[in-house]
């Protein structure tokens, strides 16, 4: 048995060609069906559908064999235990920090706003400069107007969003993408499967 862990949405759709092209299909659309796992064509690889910040947790401990995550939620995690050997491409933004477009100088410690908390403390770390950190699990770009946080850290594409909420990106962390991985100890106990389906995934790439 194969289990494959992808998140809904962006992740799902975007992947779900890739997967075709290694001959994985799955019966039910994840957006239509209540089930956390879903059949495929074949009878031995089944996909589970778990939150996209979950999954690197279910291939960490092998609960999944093989898993989709975005770079930003892989830099968070830390990648222990797993291995990162195809970068998909899909589902591409950038993970920066942003600001009001009318920040006035702040006095004192920064407070960053975001749910990415571990890369954040690395960054600002990596820059020398001290900074409180505040956990949200969405919607960041809310924390400067109402005054819970100067700066936020979280992923940009279009920069629509920022905008929207009269931001503007300031620093650039990482080019973000969709990475392959795979559970560590899977990858030895059932090589032969797991590296089929790596290599005609990267080809489809
Ligand atoms: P969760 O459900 O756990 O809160 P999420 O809402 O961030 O996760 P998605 O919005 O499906 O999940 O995003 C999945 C991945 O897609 C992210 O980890 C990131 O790598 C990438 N991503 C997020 N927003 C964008 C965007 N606007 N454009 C392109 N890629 C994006
Ligand atoms: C993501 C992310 C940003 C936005 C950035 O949200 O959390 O808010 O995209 O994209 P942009 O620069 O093109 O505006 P998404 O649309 O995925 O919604 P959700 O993560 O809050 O569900």
């Amino acid at each position: 048995m194969i289990t494959i862990a992808l998140s809904k949405g962006r992740i799902f759709k975007e992947t779900l060609p890739l997967l075709k092209a290694a001959d994985i299909v799955p019966v039910d659309d994840p957006e239509t069906s209540r089930k956390l796992i879903l059949d495929t064509n074949h009878d031995d690889i089944k996909l589970l559908i778990i939150r996209a910040t979950d999954v690197p947790t279910y291939v960490q401990f092998g609960a999944a064999d093989i898993g989709v995550a975005g770079k930003d939620v892989l830099l968070e995690h830390g990648g222990e235990g797993l291995y990162e050997p195809v970068d998909l491409k899909i589902a591409r933004c950038k993970l920066m920090t942003a600001g009001l477009v009318d920040a006035r100088p702040v006095n004192g410690r920064l407070r960053v706003a975001t749910k990415f908390t571990n890369v954040a403390k690395h960054y600002f770390e990596s820059r020398g400069e001290q900074v409180e950190v505040i956990k949200l699990y969405g919607s960041m770009e809310l924390g400067p107007i109402v005054g819970l946080a100067d700066l936020i850290v979280d992923v940009v594409d279009t920069g629509n969003t920022l905008k929207a909420n009269g931001l503007k990106p300031v620093d650039h962390i990482a080019d973000i993408s969709s990475r392959l991985v795979v559970n560590k100890a899977a990858m030895k106990m059932k090589h032969a499967q797991i590296s089929r389906i790596i290599q005609q995934i990267e080809e489809a790439v």
